[in-house]
């Protein structure tokens, strides 16, 4: 390698053209997946104040934000469903009329051409909030797997293209490949949350989707945000158990956890860019302390070039609207 004076790494950096032509890393409309909040109602558009720009919408006006989606180029949305009533089992999941069966429904008619991804999990759907059913208080993993599967399986025969399980149970992704196969879902593929961390992170989320924990916490589930291998073997048992694509959540305090994966897998990797790490960046952005537009573009960036193939993010159509403007 050449030296000073010799090499001069300016060089390249001079003009937003020449920045274009040596640029490493692209973030592309097709990377990003729109979460969808679905509430019950008609006509409802209901802002989240924690999380400017992200509203909960009554089906209709789901199918109408995924239509615009589709129309700005983003190939997937990511729904969550807000149930009329909850219950200990958290039996609205899988009800067939349920909140997100019939948003999978509505937006296929409205955007055909769209991937519909559906988070499941028990927690949104639970009188305790928390992500299966309780015995002597605290989650039981092989209990909830029926539940989950059932929930999947409900989804599936809404339309849906992909299942997300986000509950971190112990054997969950196999449970539900294998209930998607034996009815006929062989080609309903799973994202599984693989590396999920107990965060903070997801504050925000819990009021979008009203699913905060009404006692104690999810670390007994959700891993520990020290685990980089432990990561790892969660993601491998994943992909043994039949996952289609890995999830690491949060995504900019797991850059590594990012890397990591996609370097030991080679599958395709998704970073869900979560609700806090988006409501922090808002909030700054509202006090004039940063600008959003290239807060943005850095940080979905960052994730990329971390080795995510996918993204999960709040902004997908603030990118989609503004993805030809560079600097
Ligand atoms: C459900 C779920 C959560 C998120 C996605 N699916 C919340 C949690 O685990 O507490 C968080 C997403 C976000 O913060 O944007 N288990």
């Amino acid at each position: 390698m050449p030296k000073f004076p010799a090499l001069r790494m300016r060089r390249l950096r001079r003009t937003a053209a020449m920045r274009r032509l040596v640029r490493e890393t692209r973030v592309s409309v097709d990377d990003l997946i729109l979460p969808l909040f679905v509430v019950p109602g008609s006509g409802v558009r209901r802002p989240v104040a924690s999380m400017p720009g992200v509203a909960q919408t009554s089906v209709d006006e789901a199918a109408r934000d995924a239509a615009e989606a589709a129309e700005l180029g983003i190939p997937a949305v990511l729904l969550f469903g807000i149930p009329e009533s909850k219950d200990e089992a958290g039996s609205e999941g899988y009800a067939e009329d349920g909140i997100v069966q019939r948003a999978v429904a509505a937006i296929k008619e409205a955007a055909p051409g769209l991937v519909v991804i559906t988070d499941v999990c028990l927690c949104e759907y639970t009188s305790h909030g928390h992500c299966g059913v309780l015995r002597d208080g605290t989650v039981d993993n092989d209990a909830t797997l029926e539940l989950l599967a059932r929930q999947a399986l409900s989804h599936a025969a809404a339309g849906a293209d992909v299942v997300a399980p986000s509950d971190m149970m112990d054997g969950r992704v196999g449970v539900i490949r294998g209930a998607l196969d034996a009815e006929g879902f062989a080609d309903v593929a799973i994202l599984s949350y693989a590396a999920k961390f107990a965060s903070a992170f997801y504050g925000p989320f819990r009021e979008a989707a009203e699913s905060a924990p009404q006692f104690g916490d999810r670390r007994g589930y959700q891993m520990d945000p020290a685990n980089g291998l432990e990561a790892l073997r969660e993601v491998q048992l994943d992909i043994e158990e039949g996952a289609d694509i890995v999830m690491v959540k949060p995504a900019l305090a797991y850059l590594d956890v990012v890397r990591r994966v996609k370097d030991a897998t080679g599958y395709p990797v998704c970073a869900y860019h979560v609700s806090g790490e988006y409501a922090a960046v808002k909030a700054a952005a509202a006090q004039g302390w940063l600008d959003e537009d290239r807060a943005m573009r850095e940080v979905l960036t960052s994730i990329k070039r971390a080795g995510a193939d996918l993204i999960v993010t709040y902004w997908a159509r603030e990118f989609a609207r503004g993805a030809t403007s560079s600097d």
